[in-house]
């Protein structure tokens, strides 16, 4: 194992969770325990009313969430400046422990969804201190700009005050195992900001740490950046405009960079008193927009390199999906800087179950998190479900106990898939493409998702709803059987052996089932025997 991360560690500032990059994919450590977060994040106003939140935690219990999302807000951690008041941050601590659940805090700090909202009042009303932005109508906008260096160090001030209160208040027992610095950055209606020190800014030569990442990197580089620098005529040297051309998207790479570069300092500072990993959030932009028209120059993946060269303090970038193409998404957080997927926020309906299985399974993500977690009238039965299926394989998924492990979503479009494990071929589809599947006429089919973990030789652990799965043998000299296929159970923690599922529940010895609208869990052993009988 390698760990990848630049580290901001003093022998005072040591976190019990780590961040590591493993052969099998990226691993967080918790107090020496592998993690992956069953998670959910609460609506924005939640964790602001402690009254709010005290019948919530029993719900997300038998959610069997493993940890909560929640925001820390800066006008209530810093009602009047330099006084701080931790009461919030410690009831979210008190109660995730209660509750045996971590915690992700989520820092609403000088942005959140390109916004300054969460700034406390004392900021907002000095417009000197720390200027705002205006609009393409010469507007001032409750955005506080990127170039306020007050902002920047008062932000910095709050934000490591936090983390300092949280390694005092939790540094042993690690409750809170990771941070998001920010939310949703990203600047609007325009795609960089205008102002005499933005305009001064925008002039000035690029970054050399950033000219030297384009002609010395060993990473590939994002074709969206490279193509703007190698039409521009591969300079090292000059404005914005001169290395990359005019036009929105250099701006939005001015933008990105000082957003990167800010919210970096501010990681920083927080992981000199308390190193946990620190991630940023980016809001996803609808095909066929343009920067100015979705909050650009955030962290998504067409500026990733940006981001990743100014911010080297930042663990990972993370996507928020509210966007339907989840695979699409992944895949482009995924390709370089061994980014680790992790999904802080998921459009919560019913097809957040599936994206469970499919984000765990396939990108081995830290975890999965739809958002609005404590709204009662969300889909909540079948996360639960999922939920409690993925706590009995976690320790497989975890602790990478596999020799092959891959996760699978379908609807009524996507109905089939494939993998390869050591010596097997599998195929995966829908419940729905069952000849007696009664849903299978229905104009849209509930998504079915389910994870393949290969846990020996001959053995698999296949858990999901609404899932097909097939062997073969990559010999095509030998046929795979059935040895036994059992239901597995989770009872108080454990893992308990059920029913043995033969017969009508794995199609007399033809496949492992399990039903659209069924959550199960189920443990296949094979033999493999000669396929032509001499
Ligand atoms: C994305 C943001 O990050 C969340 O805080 C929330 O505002 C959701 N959008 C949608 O409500």
């Amino acid at each position: 194992m390698v760990s990848t991360l630049r580290s901001e560690n003093r022998p005072d500032n040591l976190s019990k969770v780590q961040l590591l990059n493993t052969s099998k994919g990226p691993q967080l450590l918790v107090n020496g325990r592998p993690f992956v977060v069953l998670g959910g994040e609460l609506a924005n106003s939640s964790a602001s009313d402690i009254k709010y939140m005290d019948p919530v935690w029993p719900r997300l219990k038998s959610m069997h969430l493993n940890t909560l999302l929640a925001p820390v807000y800066w006008e209530f951690l810093e009602p009047e400046e330099g006084k701080f008041d931790f009461t919030l941050v410690d009831y979210l601590i008190d109660q995730a422990r209660a509750h045996d659940m971590k915690l992700v805090l989520l820092w609403f700090g000088t942005w959140k969804n390109s916004m300054s909202s969460y700034a406390p009042v004392w900021m907002k009303k000095d417009h000197k201190r720390f200027p705002r932005t205006r609009n393409d109508s010469n507007r001032s906008q409750e955005i506080f700009s990127v170039f306020g260096t007050q902002t920047l160090e008062a932000d910095k001030k709050a934000f490591s005050r936090l983390m300092k209160h949280i390694k005092e208040y939790d540094g042993q027992q690690a409750t809170v195992i990771m941070v998001q610095v920010e939310n949703e950055v990203g600047m609007l209606p325009t795609a960089r900001e205008f102002s005499s020190v933005s305009d001064a800014a925008f002039a000035a030569d690029i970054p050399r740490e950033l000219a030297t990442f384009l002609t010395k990197s060993n990473q590939p580089i994002r074709p969206e950046l490279n193509d703007k620098w190698v039409a521009n005529g591969k300079k090292t040297k000059g404005s914005w405009e001169a290395v990359f051309g005019s036009g929105l998207m250099t701006e939005e790479i001015f933008q990105a960079w000082h957003y990167a570069k800010f919210v970096n300092e501010v990681a920083a500072a927080g992981r000199k008193e308390y190193d946990l990993p620190m991630f940023v959030n980016a809001s996803l932009p609808r095909p066929g927009k343009r920067p100015g028209e979705y909050p650009s120059a955030g962290p998504l993946p067409h500026l990733m390199d940006v981001w990743k060269v100014a911010g080297p303090s930042i663990h990972f970038l993370s996507p928020d999906f509210y966007n339907p193409d989840t695979q699409y998404w992944c895949n482009l957080y995924t390709q370089s800087w061994d980014n680790p997927l992790f999904i802080p926020e998921m459009n919560f309906d019913e097809t957040a179950a599936a994206k469970a299985f499919f984000t765990i399974g396939h990108y081995r993500s830290l975890g999965f998190s739809p958002f609005s977690i404590d709204s009662e009238d969300k889909p909540g039965k079948e996360l639960g479900k999922a939920y409690e299926l993925l706590s009995a394989m976690m320790p497989t998924i975890a602790g990478k106990k596999w020799l092959g492990m891959d996760g699978f979503m379908f609807d009524s479009k996507d109905r089939v898939a494939a993998a390869e494990m050591v010596d097997y071929k599998i195929s995966i589809a829908h419940y729905n493409t069952m000849s007696w599947a009664s849903a299978k006429k229905d104009s849209v089919w509930t998504m079915g998702g389910c994870i393949v973990i290969q846990v020996s030789a001959d053995e698999f652990l296949i858990g999901g709803t609404g899932a097909v799965v097939r062997f073969e043998c990559k010999d095509s000299s030998f046929v795979p059987n059935f040895l036994s296929v059992e239901e597995i159970l989770y009872e108080d923690g454990k893992q308990v052996v059920g029913r043995r599922m033969n017969g009508d529940e794995n199609h007399q010895g033809r496949q492992v089932h399990i039903p659209t609208g069924e959550y199960g869990l189920q443990r296949v052993r094979l033999y493999r025997s000669p396929a032509i009988v001499k």
